[in-house]
Formats: C-alpha cells, structure tokens, sequence
C-alpha cells in the first residue's frame, strides 16, 4: 500500500500567544499542512493552555485543518463546542473517555474526524477494539502537559506496532506521532509508520519555520528513496 508523504502539524503550544495570526502566517507560508492545537485543563496534565473561543479565533486566520489534541479529563462535555469552533480533528485520551467508542462516534456526529490517544505508559492495545472508529491514532512519544521535552525512544516501537494494527485492519486512520520531534529523529519516526508529524519546540523555537518544516519533511524524503525498508517491504 502506497503512502502519501508525510505531513507536519507544528504544534502551537511552542508559538508567541500575543502573535498568534503572525505566527500561523509564518508556518502556513513555511510550508505547515496542519495546525496541532493543545488544549489542557491543569487535571488530565498539569498545565492549561486554551479552550473554545481561542481555536475559533484561530479558525478565522487560515484554512489549515486544525488538529485538536484534547488533554482534559471530561473531553465529552467539550466536543461539541470544540466542533462548533472549527476543528477539523478532535482528538481525546483513551484515559480519559470510558465510553470511548460512543465519544468516537459523538465526535463523528459533530462533523468532525474523529482521533483517539494515550499516555506513553498506556498499552496501545486499549485502543484496538475502537481503532476502527478512529480517523486518527496519536502515539505520545513524551508525557503530555508541555512542548520542548525529550522524544522517549521505547516509543519507537509503539508506533511500528501502531502501524502494524492500523494496516492489519486495514483501518484508514492516520498515524500521528507528537512529542519531542526533531529533524535528527524524524527519519527513524517515519520510518516507523508516522504520516503526521506533530512539532512544536523544534519549529518555533527556530529562526526559520519554513527550513524546520522542510527539514522534517526531508527526513521523510530521504526514507521514501531509500526503497527497500523494513516499513515499505511490511506494506508490500
Ligand atoms: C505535549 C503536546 C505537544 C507539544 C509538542 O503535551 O501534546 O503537542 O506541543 O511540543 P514539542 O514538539 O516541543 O515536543
Ligand atoms: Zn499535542
């Protein structure tokens, strides 16, 4: 099964709040294919970011699909303003949701894709019975609550078996990868299974948004000429 290439979600979390519109223009022109948005609460992680009123500000400055990573322990009481703000994603934490199938399907009604995620202590097995629900299937390669930490290399392996169950099923959801992701880590990532990569720290942390995001979509490049790897020779 052929791939499309990889696309980049850089993750707002990173950007200068007071300059929101300049800074999406910035990674917009630079080439972004998403927006990631974190949305905390200060209880599922222990920090708080924004809510409703500031993703549909955000809707009204660009055209990008905006990728809504719910870190809040009562996402159900949310999804429905979050879909009214315009997200295009709204993606929520296995932990999170003990009915996950019917906030999966909730989310669906709204219009909106639907995206499931966990912990990286979290087996990825307790999303397998919902994967077919899922447009989306987010692999947390740190602790969420904040951008510029470490990429946790056991979570390599995560996302290989994430991409194995994706394809068994055949299941058309996207993988996600989000945390701790730079263009010295990226290869080994998509080589992985990822088909977003989620960036925050490593994109607005830096002079030039357009050469970090061309730098990560390169790492995706370099694999696809590479031919005969172990992820393209697994798809057949
Ligand atoms: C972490 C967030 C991430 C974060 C990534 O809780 O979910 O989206 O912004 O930031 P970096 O790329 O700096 O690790
Ligand atoms: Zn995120």
């Amino acid at each position: 099964m052929s791939r499309s290439p990889v696309r980049v979600a850089p993750s707002l979390l990173s950007a200068d709040f007071a300059r929101l519109a300049d800074e999406i223009a910035r990674v917009e022109r630079g080439g972004a294919d998403w927006l990631h948005v974190d949305v905390m609460d200060g209880h599922f992680v222990p920090n708080v970011t924004v809510g409703p009123p500031i993703v549909e500000s955000i809707r009204k400055v660009t055209k990008l699909p905006l990728d809504v990573h719910l870190m809040m322990t009562n996402p159900d009481q949310f999804i429905e303003a979050f879909a009214e703000a315009g997200a295009d994603y709204l993606t929520v934490h296995v932990e999170a949701c003990p009915h996950l199938h019917r906030t999966l399907h909730f989310i669906k009604q709204k219009g909106v894709k639907a995206g499931v995620t966990m912990n990286p202590a979290t087996p990825l097995l307790s999303v397998e019975e919902c994967l077919a629900d899922a447009d989306l299937l987010l692999i947390m390669s740190v602790n969420p609550g904040f951008g510029g930490q470490q990429f946790i290399p056991a979570v390599l392996d995560k996302i290989r078996r994430a991409r194995t169950m994706i394809d068994r099923t055949g299941n058309r959801a996207v993988l996600e990868v989000d945390g701790g992701i730079k263009a010295n880590n990226a290869a080994e990532i998509i080589q992985a299974g990822a088909d977003v990569l989620v960036a925050g720290s490593a994109i607005f942390a830096s002079e030039d948004y357009a050469a970090s995001i061309h730098a990560l979509r390169q790492a995706g490049q370099a694999h696809s000429r590479s031919g005969a790897s172990p992820r393209r020779v697994a798809r057949g």
